[in-house]
C-alpha cells in the first residue's frame, strides 16, 4: 500500500497521507511522494487546487521518530528532506490542508506550508520537538512566528504543549473549524470554489501574499503593483470583467 494516496476529483488533486499505524509520521518515502506529486501537478493545468489530508485521527504526528533516531548531524544536513520541503513550498497553486486529529511537529509544519487550513474540532496542533531534545526544523520557529507572533510561538516551541482547534482558530493558525464529520466536505467545497477561479490570478496572488512574509512593505507593494498590471494581459481578466458587466458567471481558462 502506498504511503500517500493520490486521487483526483475533477480539478481538485487530493493527497492523503496513509501510514495510519504510526499516525501518519512523515518518513522519507512520504516526503518524497508528496514532493514528486506536487511537482507533477504544478505542471498539469487540469489540476487547479490541491488538498493535503490524513485521516480522522491524524493529519501527521510529526517526522518519523524511528527513522530520525539513528541519523547523524551530517545525514540530517545532507538528506534530501530539505529539498522536498522546498518543493512543497514552491507549489504555485492553492494548497489546502484538511486537518483532523494530530498535527504535531513536522505535521504542523506541513499544514503551515499550505495556504489555507480547514480543521475538524478534534484537531490538535503542537511543536513538541523540545520534548525530544531538539527543536522545530522545518518552519516551526519561522513560519509559525510570522503567523501567530512571538509570544504564542514561544509558548508552543518552548513548552511543546498541544493546542485545540478552537485555540488555533483564535490565534489565526487555521481558517475554519467544523465538526469532524464535516471537515472533509468543507475542504472539498473550498477547493472546488477556488478551482472555479482564475488560475493565473490565484497563483500570482498566492505568490504576492507569500512575498510579503520576506519583504519590506515597500518592496512588496512594488511587486504587487507589477503582478497586478501583468494580469491585465490575461484572457481571464477580460472574461472576468466581461462576465461581471454581462451579469453572468465567468468561465476561467487559465490563459
Ligand atoms: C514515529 C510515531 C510517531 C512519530 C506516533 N507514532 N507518532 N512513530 N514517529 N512521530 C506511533 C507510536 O509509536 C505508536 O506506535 C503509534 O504511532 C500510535 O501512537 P501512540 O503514542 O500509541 O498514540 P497516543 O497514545 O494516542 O499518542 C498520540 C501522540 C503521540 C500524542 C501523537 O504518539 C506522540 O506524542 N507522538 C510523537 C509526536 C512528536 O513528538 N512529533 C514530533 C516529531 S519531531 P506503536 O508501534 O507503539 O503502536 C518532528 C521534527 C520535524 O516532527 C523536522 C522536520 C525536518
Amino acid at each position: 500500500m502506498s504511503v500517500v494516496l493520490v486521487e483526483q476529483d475533477g480539478p481538485v488533486g487530493i493527497l492523503r497521507l496513509n501510514r495510519p499505524e504510526v499516525l501518519n509520521a512523515l518518513n522519507s518515502a512520504v516526503m518524497e511522494a508528496l514532493a514528486d506529486q506536487l511537482t507533477r501537478w504544478d505542471r498539469d493545468p487540469a489540476v487547479r487546487v490541491v488538498i493535503l489530508t490524513g485521516n480522522d485521527k491524524a493529519f501527521a504526528a510529526g517526522a518519523d521518530i524511528a527513522e530520525m533516531a539513528e541519523r547523524t548531524p551530517v545525514e540530517m544536513l545532507q538528506s534530501a528532506q530539505i529539498t522536498r520541503w522546498e518543493a512543497i513550498r514552491q507549489f504555485s497553486k492553492p494548497l489546502i490542508a484538511a486537518v483532523s486529529g494530530w498535527a504535531l511537529g513536522g505535521g504542523m509544519e506541513l499544514a503551515m506550508l499550505c495556504d489555507l487550513i480547514v480543521a475538524s474540532e478534534t484537531a490538535r496542533f503542537g511543536q513538541p520537538e523540545i520534548r525530544l531534545g531538539v527543536m522545530p526544523g522545518a518552519g516551526g520557529t519561522q513560519r509559525l512566528t510570522k503567523i501567530v507572533g512571538k509570544m504564542r510561538a514561544m509558548d508552543l516551541v518552548l513548552t511543546g504543549r498541544h493546542i485545540t482547534a478552537e485555540e488555533a482558530l483564535q490565534w489565526g493558525l487555521v481558517n475554519r473549524v467544523v465538526p469532524v464529520e464535516q471537515y472533509w466536505e468543507e475542504a472539498l467545497k473550498l477547493a472546488r470554489s477556488l478551482a472555479a477561479g482564475p488560475p493565473l490570478a490565484l497563483a500570482l496572488a498566492k505568490e504576492a501574499v507569500l512575498f510579503s512574509l520576506d519583504s519590506t512593505v515597500e518592496d512588496g507593494l512594488k511587486f504587487e503593483r507589477k503582478v497586478f498590471a501583468l494580469l491585465f494581459a490575461s484572457e481571464d481578466r477580460r472574461e472576468g470583467m466581461a462576465a461581471f458587466l454581462e451579469k453572468r458567471a465567468p468561465q476561467f481558462r487559465g490563459r
